[in-house]
């Protein structure tokens, strides 16, 4: 790989060259509206025959605020959105293929990606945008179960309403996409022997994310001890926005990434770069609490959680 100034001129001219979009137009982490797989729809019949789906990005409906009975309320209930700072959506078309199942959860399945091509729909000749690699971190879908299609609605509401914690606290979040399959076909992580709605085509809902490094150190410190609390996402960054999280557990705090290309972007609320993120918001809901109110909520959760785990023992929600 050439090294990094290098690269950029070479994009720079191609660009100039082809008259594509600048590169930073395809960075945005709303430029993509189509994606097609492959790898993760196959027949029914055969299961060795896969055939590519093509999702098409969707918008999250606005976060509705909740209103509690806490202590500790907002006066004025629960917060804005912090307006959007994101160009206009782009009309890109994005290839992509499973390379594997990462874990399954509550709401669905986590599957590694592989991005093989960007094209501008917009563009001349369809032109094609690459390297990928330049455009894109390393990504993961997040695909709904059957049954769970609604949940993840939620999370892509959650990761719009989140738009100024995406690479500072929480994974940025390249959309929302959906589209269908017919019923002869199932997708990978659906299970076989479910029974099959006749005539019914299955809608498959994927949210296309930032592929997070890996999972925190059990039985020993963390360095950064004594601040890291404000480190991490539940405690000091969805709190300013009113998000709950609800599911604030070992699995669903991660590394950041580590790409120099795709750095984690300096803190809004503390004025540094963290090195840990929050995933999994399908749950998660905006309520009127106070700061104060969110504290109370989860320095229990997150504090005993962080205890526990350099006791080398890893203690779930549901086991105090
Ligand atoms: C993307 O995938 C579709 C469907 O498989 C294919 O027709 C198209 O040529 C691909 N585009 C590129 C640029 O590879």
């Amino acid at each position: 790989m050439p090294p990094a100034p290098l690269v950029c001129l070479l994009v720079v001219a191609w660009e100039s060259h082809t008259g594509a979009k600048p590169i930073f137009v395809v960075k945005a982490v709303n430029a993509i509206r189509t994606l097609i797989v492959q790898n993760l729809v196959i027949s029914r019949e055969s299961p060795h025959d896969s055939a590519p789906v093509t999702l098409t990005a969707r918008t999250p409906a606005a976060a509705k605020g909740v209103y509690t009975m806490k202590p500790s309320l907002r006066p004025d209930g629960p917060p804005a959105r912090i307006p959007s700072g994101l160009p206009p959506p782009g009309n890109f078309q994005v290839n992509a293929s499973i390379l594997d199942i990462l874990g399954s959860g509550r709401c669905g399945s986590v599957l590694e990606v592989d991005i093989s091509s960007i094209t501008d729909a917009d563009g001349p000749n369809l032109g094609l945008i690459c390297p990928p690699e330049l455009c894109l971190p390393k990504l993961v879908l997040k695909v709904a179960d059957a049954a769970r299609l609604e949940d993840l609605g939620n999370e892509a509401s959650m990761y719009d309403e989140m738009e100024a914690l995406q690479g500072v606290a929480i994974p940025r979040c390249y959309g929302w996409f959906e589209g269908t399959v017919q019923p002869s076909q199932r997708l990978i992580t659906d299970d076989p022997e479910a029974p099959v709605p006749a005539h019914r085509s299955r809608r498959v809902s994927a949210l296309l994310l930032e592929k997070m490094g890996g999972m925190l150190p059990v039985g020993e410190r963390l360095p950064d001890r004594h601040v890291r609390l404000n480190h991490f996402p539940a405690d000091g960054h969805s709190y300013q926005l009113g998000i709950e999280q609800q599911d604030m557990r070992y699995a669903n705090i991660l590394y950041a990434p580590n790409n120099p290309r795709f750095p984690g972007k300096i803190c809004p609320y503390h004025g540094r770069v963290h090195p840990y993120r929050a995933i999994d918001f399908d749950r998660a809901r905006k309520t009127d609490w106070t700061l104060k109110q969110h504290y109370y909520e989860h320095v229990g959760t997150l504090g005993r959680l962080l205890e526990t785990m350099e006791m080398n023992m890893i203690l779930e929600p549901w086991e105090y």
